[in-house]
């Protein structure tokens, strides 16, 4: 029996972290800032997944500040060698817990056309693509065209609570 201890990010854990996203692809690499600043100022929303004390897995999100109902799924991975073992659900599972207790009732997050597992593990959590901006279809899959900059096109995914 895997035994998985799942808590949230302390501001130490980001060097970490941004080792660990080196096997994230297709998830971009941040600016190492970036993981400081989410684990420094938005530890509440993060969490990291333990196997005997080492890094298994981490999602990174927040609650919009702009709208408190809305939070946003920045990114989620596990270790390629313990994947398909419900490490990814557990993470998620968590976040959700966590922000549906804050009073979220909408969550989104955006996934790179042709990501064949994130796209069947959200859609298996009842995500559904959002309808936004022109449609482009790359890989077979619906995207927003030039979601995050010209040629930067994103499958946008969302799930009311
Ligand atoms: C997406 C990711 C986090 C899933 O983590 P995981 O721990 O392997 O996922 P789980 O074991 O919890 O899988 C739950 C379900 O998701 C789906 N799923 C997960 N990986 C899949 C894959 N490679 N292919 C197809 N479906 C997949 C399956 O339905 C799976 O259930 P099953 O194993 O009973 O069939 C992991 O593949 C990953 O780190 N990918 C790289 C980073 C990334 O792309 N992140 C998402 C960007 S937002």
């Amino acid at each position: 029996m895997l035994e998985i201890k799942i808590r949230n990010v302390k501001e130490e854990d980001f060097i970490d972290i941004m080792h660990f996203a080196t096997n994230c692809a297709p998830i971009p690499l941040e600016r190492d800032s970036i993981y400081h600043d989410l684990t420094r100022y938005f530890a509440t929303t993060c969490f990291i997944a333990e196997k005997e004390g080492k890094m298994a897995g981490f999602i990174l999100g927040w609650i919009s500040q702009v709208n408190n109902t809305i939070a946003y799924i920045h990114n989620i991975c596990v270790d390629p060698d313990l994947r398909r073992k419900k490490i990814g659900i557990d993470l998620y599972n968590r976040f959700i817990e966590d922000v549906r207790d804050k009073g979220v009732k909408k969550i989104f997050l955006i996934i790179n056309p042709g990501n064949k597992a994130s796209l069947n593990f959200f859609q298996g959590q009842d995500f559904k693509i959002s309808k936004e901006g022109e449609e482009i279809v790359i890989k077979g899959d619906r995207a927003v065209k030039d979601y995050n900059g010209p040629g930067q096109h994103m499958i946008v995914m969302y799930k009311e609570m």
